[in-house]
């Protein structure tokens, strides 16, 4: 077998004598390795193994100090789960019981003394070609799993496509920019953001909110396009795109799917138990619905409306804020007020200002 490729390898010599050391010195050198690094004291070689990241220990047992059977000891404890650096146990005691121990420990070599330079050549060789070995699994592990995660992300990067197109199919027929849905989605984050939700939790409402509407496919033109107030009939009409959205969504499996869910099915509810379709209050309003009821009811009436003309920014953060604990949920209220107060919410109402100026 030719082993020449693997002479650049770092190999690390532990061994409390000086004498022995010079040996490995001249042994390894003669056979070709350039990277050696050599302690007396175990302790030391320890506290430098992640600087010198050797590729093969050869160690010495009997050692003043740290022996070397505590050295292995140590080594597995330090080492990450799927690193194994090949230890060639070099020793005098030639007991079968210190051998069993070491090769307990982890060794993977064990060497009787006095040394034939020939011998321990080619068993570093061998732990050598094991070595490379390891790495190149490790390589294949890690370019593997570097494809695993490509594939999510395309996969992610689709699924979230396909969800902004869903919510742009919910609005295109009275909102044909689907800009409506994404300022639902980004107020509707900030404000759970603001409420304390985790970061997954903040990026599924970011995704669920602008599917709100996605019942709307099932109210025909002359209700959803009306220029007029609707009648009674009308608005029962209308009602039905909460319960019909939630119906499409029903059974996901994800949770982003499960709180487009509930969006769709209670984004009308109010918090004082007034709204539709079940007349939920408080509490019993998914929180991800309360939030985004507000978002959606405000970019609403800062936008023109088939049936009205859009409202100033002002009068339509007044109207939020007189339906606190009416239409909506008062500490969400609160909270988007504050965003409000900080700008994070006029960034949107300015961009929804310079779309109706284009
Ligand atoms: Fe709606
Ligand atoms: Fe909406």
């Amino acid at each position: 077998m030719n082993h020449t490729y693997n002479v650049n390898f770092t190999i690390l010599v532990i061994d409390d004598s000086e004498i022995n050391l010079e040996l490995f010195k001249q042994f390894l050198t003669k056979a070709g390795y350039k990277d050696l690094h050599f302690y007396t004291d175990g302790r030391q070689a320890l506290d430098q193994l992640s600087a010198i990241s050797p590729d093969l220990i050869i160690l010495d047992l009997h050692m003043p100090r740290m022996d070397g059977l505590q050295f292995l000891e140590r080594l597995g404890e330090s080492a990450a789960s799927d690193d194994h650096i090949p230890v060639m146990v070099v020793t005098a005691d030639a007991t079968s019981e210190t051998k069993t121990r070491a090769l307990a420990k982890g060794a993977n070599d064990y060497l009787v003394k006095p040394l034939d330079s020939h011998e321990v050549t080619l068993r570093v060789a061998n732990l050598l070609e094991t070595r490379r070995l390891q790495l190149e699994t490790q390589d294949q592990k890690k370019s593997l799993e570097r494809m695993v995660l490509d594939r999510t992300n395309s996969m992610e990067i689709a699924r979230s496509e396909v969800l902004t197109r869903l919510a742009y199919v919910a609005e295109y027929r009275d909102d044909d920019t689907g800009n409506h849905t994404q300022r639902v989605g980004n107020i509707a984050a900030a404000i759970a953001k603001k409420a304390g939700l985790s970061e997954s939790m903040i990026e599924i409402v970011r995704q669920a909110a602008p599917l709100h509407d996605l019942g709307k496919v099932c109210v025909p033109d002359r209700i959803l396009l009306k220029a007029g107030k609707l009648t009674v009939e009308e608005f029962e009409e209308n009602k039905k795109h909460t319960t019909v959205g939630a119906e499409i969504l029903e059974g996901g499996e994800y949770r982003l799917l499960q709180v487009a869910r509930d969006i769709c099915l209670s984004h009308h509810e109010h918090y004082d138990g007034t709204g539709y379709p079940q007349g939920l209050s408080g509490a019993d309003i998914a929180l991800e619905a309360r939030i985004c009821s507000i978002a959606d009811v405000f970019d609403t009436m800062t936008h023109d409306r088939p049936y009205r003309k859009a409202l100033p920014v002002e009068e339509a953060i007044d109207e939020i804020r007189n339906q606190s604990g009416k239409h909506f949920d008062p500490e969400l209220v609160d909270i988007f007020l504050e965003l409000v107060e900080n700008g994070e919410i006029s960034t949107y109402s300015k961009a929804v200002r310079q779309e109706l100026l284009i």
